[in-house]
């Protein structure tokens, strides 16, 4: 797993509540993924940033009621969670799995991301 954040504090300063930001992670293989992070109302998510419909950058988007991200291109939405499209028909996004473990370093609660 990858250390995003260092404290719940640094992740909300550097992705505010309603807000998404591209990540790019190196995964196993050394393939660069590029990740919409979005924090929401029921916590951080991340899914691929590249949306499946025809290839808009997701974290331009915006975060709906429902918890969904909202493509800014032509208004498909995906739920965050499972990543499925629920307006639009595009295939699912993939998902990333987050966790916020302890740091033993500054002994805070620190988000990590499994790519
Ligand atoms: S590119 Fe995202 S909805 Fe069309």
């Amino acid at each position: 797993m990858i250390k995003l954040f260092s404290s719940e504090e640094e992740a909300t300063q550097q992705v505010p509540l309603g807000k998404s930001v591209l990540l790019r992670a190196a995964d196993a293989n050394g393939e660069e993924e590029k990740i919409c992070l979005s924090h929401t109302k029921d916590g951080f998510f991340a899914v691929q940033n590249t949306c499946t419909h025809a290839g808009e950058d997701l974290h331009k988007g915006f975060i709906n009621e429902q918890n969904e991200i909202v493509c800014p291109l032509h208004s498909y939405c995906f739920n965050l969670k499972t990543g499925h499209a629920t307006r639009g028909n595009a295939t699912s996004l993939k998902t990333y799995r987050l966790e916020w473990k302890n740091d033993e370093a500054t002994n805070q609660k620190a988000l990590f991301i499994d790519l």
